[in-house]
């Protein structure tokens, strides 16, 4: 079946990046000159996403407006010729009638209680997962391996990514099982912020899912996890005994944008690779 939907949870505070977000959803921060969000949301569209649902919480209402037609800028844009780039710029943005949904996450209760609160929107359909505060800088976007993977194997698939050892407890982590198909990788487990000396494998979980819909039973019933927080990674552990389930290491590079440094360090790899200002954000580098 086809991977229609996405969801995005988007209710985080931010506070690792805080005070910048205290008015600001983080998500909205930019990276060069649109916001991280946007990266993300183009990504699920380049892989075929046609419905985005966004599983955000109180103060995050500039997202909503940000994917809306905005209709006096443009009509103040489109009444001077010189705008007309920026105006295309701006109307790309708009996600189509219809194609996206926003639900809210009441109470920060953890990533698994965000993706659950989507069970309505998405149904009994696979569907993908994208997690914002990682933005993937790839050929062919990361969601869209995945898809290609999906076509051929099924199931389950989560993305991951080799970290250096000491930040193995930042993650969620995989223990790779078998010989490789390729990027496809089989697992026998999977824990959610392990403890370095307990990690299966450095091979983290980075953001990206396609999951089945039986996902949102266990969720329902799934009890606190690493930080007391209700974690995905439990849930899919309990999905993986019952269902086809693969990690798949994509080509490309992951920024956290949720951290200074990650966020810092996208705004820095994006800068020197764009049509506008790559040339001089290397100037400025090559200078500091
Ligand atoms: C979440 C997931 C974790 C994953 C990480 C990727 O953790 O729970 O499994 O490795 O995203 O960024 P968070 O960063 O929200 O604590």
């Amino acid at each position: 079946m086809t991977i229609r939907k996405a969801v995005l949870p988007v209710a985080g505070f931010g506070t690792r990046v805080l005070p910048a977000t205290k008015a600001i959803p983080k998500e909205l921060l930019p990276v060069v000159d649109r916001p991280a969000l946007q990266y993300v949301v183009d990504e699920a569209i380049e892989a075929g996403i046609e419905h985005i649902v966004f599983v955000t919480g109180r103060g995050k209402g500039a997202i909503e407006d940000y994917f809306d037609l905005s209709f006096e800028l443009e009509a103040s844009l489109a009444s001077k010729a010189s705008k007309a780039d920026i105006l295309l710029e701006v109307q790309k943005t708009r996600l189509p009638a219809g194609g996206a949904s926003f639900t809210r996450q009441q109470e920060p209760l953890g990533l698994g209680h965000a993706i659950w609160c989507a069970r309505d929107i998405v149904g009994d359909e696979p569907f993908a997962i994208l997690l914002p505060d990682v933005i993937v800088k790839a050929e062919k976007s990361c969601l869209a391996q995945m898809v290609e993977a999906y076509d051929k194997v099924g199931g389950n698939i989560i993305a991951v990514d080799p970290v250096p050892e000491e930040r193995v407890s930042s993650y969620g982590v995989i223990a790779p099982k078998g010989e490789r198909d390729g990027r496809l990788i089989e697992m026998s487990a999977m824990v959610e912020k392990p403890p370095r000396d307990e990690a299966p494998s450095n091979l983290a979980i980075t953001g990206r899912y396609i999951l089945q819909p039986e996902i949102f039973g266990l969720l329902s019933d799934q009890g606190a996890g690493a930080g007391g927080e209700i974690q995905l990674t439990d849930s899919m552990a309990r999905l993986m005994d019952m269902q086809s389930f693969y990690a798949y290491e994509f080509e490309g590079a992951p920024y956290d944008c949720g951290s200074k440094l990650g966020y810092f360090n996208a705004v820095l790899a994006h800068a020197v690779d764009h049509p506008e200002i790559g040339d001089g954000a290397r100037e400025l580098l090559a200078k500091l």
